[in-house]
C-alpha cells in the first residue's frame, strides 16, 4: 500500500522524485506540463518535437533532470485527443502511470493527472480512482508460492495534486474512501484467489471472525447442526455431497442507531463448485474455486464500511458450502424442503447457488432489513449475456435497482439490469414439488433470479449476478474484487441519505 497525500501547488516548483503529467495527441501539453516546460525554457516542447511522444493513449516518456526544475524526473503520459478524454481513458492512463511508477527508482512521486478535465467528474472522483487504480496495480497474489518474489517497488509515497486549496479537505476524504475500497477489493481478491483446498467454508468463517476482531463487526457462525435446527433443508442438501462442513456466517456492523433497519448483503459462498452429480466438464473447472466471490465481496464491502465508520447498519449473511459428487450428494429428481417451507425439485445439482441462497435469504428476514442485496456467481448465462464488463442486476424494487446502478456507474464497477417479469416464472414449474431448481436454457440468469424472488417477497431486494465480473480468465486469471467498489459506494450513498450526516466525499451520479 502506498502512502497518499493531497497537495495544491504548482509543478515547476515541486521537489519530487517524479512528476507525472499528461500530453495530449498532437504533442499538446497539459496545463501542468506547460508550466514545467515554461520553467525549463521550452526543453519539454523541444524534446517532443524530436518525435519521441505523440501524446497517443498508452504512450509514455520519462525525462530526467530538466533544467531549472527541481523534480528529479518528469513522467509524460500520453492522454489521446484532449476532447475525447472521458472516464475510461482516464482510468487507462492512470493505470499506465501506476505501472511505470512501480518500476522507477523514485521513492516518492507527485501526480498532476488528477487535474485533467474529465467530463462530469470532479476532483474527488479522480482522486478516488487514482488511489484504487494504483493499489490494484500493486496487487500480487503470491502467498501460495514457496518463494514469493521480492517486492521491487521503490515508490512508497504518492502525492495527488488538486487545483485549489479548498479541494484539500474533500481530497483527503476521497483518499480515505479510495483506500477503504482498495483494501476491501484486496481482501476479496485474496479470498477468491485462494485454492479450494485452503479456502473452505471453515476457512471463510475463520477469516470472517478475524475481520470481526480487526473491525467493529460482530461475527457469528452457525454450523451444520444449527442449520438443521433452522430447517435449512435446501442449503444442507448441497453440503451433503461434501466432506467439508457447511457454515452460515453472519456479520453485523452497527454504525447507526440500533433502531435503524440494516442493509443486508447476502453472498454466495461456494468454495468449490464441481457441479455435484450433474458434474461439470473438466475444462476450466479450477475456476469454480471463484464460486465464493459473492461472499468475498460481502466481507470486502463490510470491511470498507467499518474502516470508513459509515453511519449505517449492515448485516452480512454468507451461506458457505462445497458442491461435490459424493455418496450422499443430491441426485437429480431429489426433492428438498427449504426453510421457507417451499419444496424444490432438484433437476440439476449444478444449480446449487440458488439452493443455498434461498435459505440464507429466508434467514435474513429476521433482521427486518431496509433492503437486501444478494451477490452471487450464479449463472454461466450471465457471462454469455453481458460478458466480463457488467454484472447482471435484477430487483423487485425499482428505486433500489437505480441506486445500485448509479453506485456501479460512479465507481466504474458497472451493472446492467435485466427484467424480472413474472412471465418467466412458469419455466420453474415442477410436476412434483412447488418449484424446480432450473428453468431451461432460455433466460438462464432471469429464471435463476425468479427462483430467488420466491424467497424475497418480504423485503425490497436486488440480486447481482457476478459470474462474469468476479474474476478474469486466461493469462490474467485472477479475482477482480468486484463488486466491492459498487457495494461500498452504495453504502456510502445510503449512509449519507438515510443515516446521520456522513463524512463522505463522493458525489452521486445524477445520470
Ligand atoms: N457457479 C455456477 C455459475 C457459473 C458458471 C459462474 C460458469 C461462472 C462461470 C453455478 O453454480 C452453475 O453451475 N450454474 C449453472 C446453472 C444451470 C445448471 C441452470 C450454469 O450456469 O450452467
Ligand atoms: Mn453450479
Ligand atoms: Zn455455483
Amino acid at each position: 500500500m502506498l502512502e497518499y497525500s493531497v497537495k495544491s501547488g504548482t509543478p515547476e516548483k515541486q521537489r519530487s522524485g517524479c512528476l507525472i503529467v499528461a500530453v495530449f495527441e498532437g504533442r499538446k501539453l497539459s496545463p501542468a506540463a506547460r508550466l514545467i516546460d515554461q520553467a525549463a525554457n521550452g526543453a519539454l516542447a523541444s524534446l517532443l518535437r524530436r518525435g519521441d511522444l505523440e501524446g497517443r493513449l498508452g504512450q509514455s516518456l520519462l525525462v530526467h533532470s530538466l533544467p531549472a526544475v527541481p523534480a528529479e524526473r518528469v513522467l509524460l503520459i500520453g492522454a489521446g485527443k484532449e476532447r475525447e478524454l472521458h472516464e475510461s481513458r482516464f482510468r487507462e492512463l492512470t493505470a499506465k502511470a501506476a505501472t511505470i511508477l512501480k518500476g522507477l527508482g523514485a521513492s516518492e512521486a507527485m501526480s498532476y493527472l488528477t487535474e485533467l478535465d474529465i467530463k462530469g467528474r470532479d476532483t474527488v472522483w479522480k482522486l478516488r480512482q487514482t488511489v484504487e487504480i494504483n493499489e490494484a496495480t500493486l496487487y500480487r497474489f503470491d502467498q501460495m508460492k514457496s518463494k514469493p518474489a521480492e517486492d521491487k517497488t521503490r515508490c512508497k509515497r504518492l502525492t495527488l495534486s488538486v487545483p485549489k486549496r479548498s479541494d484539500l479537505v474533500p481530497g483527503e476524504l476521497a483518499v480515505r474512501e479510495g483506500l477503504a475500497i482498495a483494501a476491501g477489493v484486496r481482501l476479496a481478491r485474496d479470498l477468491g484467489n485462494l485454492p479450494g483446498n485452503v479456502c473452505t467454508p471453515t476457512y471463510l468463517a475463520d477469516r470472517a471472525r478475524q475481520l470481526g476482531e480487526e473491525q467493529k463487526i460482530q461475527v457469528s457462525v452457525h454450523d451444520e447442526h444449527e442449520l438443521r435446527e433452522l430447517g435449512m433443508g435446501s442449503f444442507l442438501s448441497v453440503s451433503l455431497g461434501s466432506r467439508q462442513p457447511p457454515k452460515l456466517i453472519v456479520l453485523q456492523y452497527r454504525g447507526a442507531g440500533e433502531h435503524e433497519p440494516p442493509v443486508a448483503l447476502v453472498g454466495k459462498g461456494l468454495t468449490f463448485d464441481a457441479g455435484g452429480i450433474s458434474i461439470k466438464p473438466a475444462a476450466n473447472m479450477d475456476e469454480m474455486k471463484y464460486d465464493m466471490c459473492g461472499a468475498a465481496s460481502v466481507l470486502g464491502a463490510m470491511q470498507a464500511a467499518a474502516m470508513l465508520k459509515l453511519p449505517i447498519n449492515v448485516v452480512g449473511v454468507i451461506p458457505s458450502s462445497e458442491n461435490l459428487p459424493d455418496g450422499n450428494a443430491n441426485k437429480p429428481g431429489d426433492i428438498v424442503t427449504s426453510m421457507s417451507g417451499q419444496t424444490i425439485e432438484i433437476l440439476n445439482t449444478d444449480a446449487e447457488g440458488r439452493l443455498i441462497l434461498c435459505d440464507a435469504l429466508t434467514y435474513t428476514e429476521r433482521f427486518k432489513p431496509a433492503v437486501v442485496v444478494d451477490i452471487a456467481t450464479l449463472t454461466g448465462a450471465c457471462v454469455i449475456a453481458l460478458g466480463k464488463h457488467a454484472s447482471g442486476l435484477l430487483a423487485n424494487h425499482e428505486p433500489l435497482a437505480r441506486e445500485l446502478l448509479a453506485a456501479g456507474k460512479y465507481t466504474h464497477d458497472r451493472a446492467w439490469q435485466l427484467p424480472l417479469w413474472d412471465d418467466y416464472q412458469k419455466q420453474l414449474d415442477s410436476n412434483f414439488a412447488d418449484m424446480a431448481n432450473v428453468g431451461g436454457r432460455e433466460g438462464g440468469t432471469i429464471t435463476a433470479a425468479c427462483f430467488l424472488a420466491r424467497y424475497t417477497k418480504a423485503f425490497k431486494w436486488a440480486h447481482l449476478d457476478i459470474a462474469g465480473t468476479a474474476w478474469l480468465t486466461g493469462k490474467e486469471k485472477g479475482a477482480t474484487g468486484r463488486p466491492v467498489p459498487l457495494l461500498t459506494q452504495f453504502l456510502i450513498e445510503r449512509s449519507r441519505k438515510h443515516g446521520a450526516p456522513a463524512e463522505t466525499a463522493g458525489a452521486a451520479d445524477a445520470a
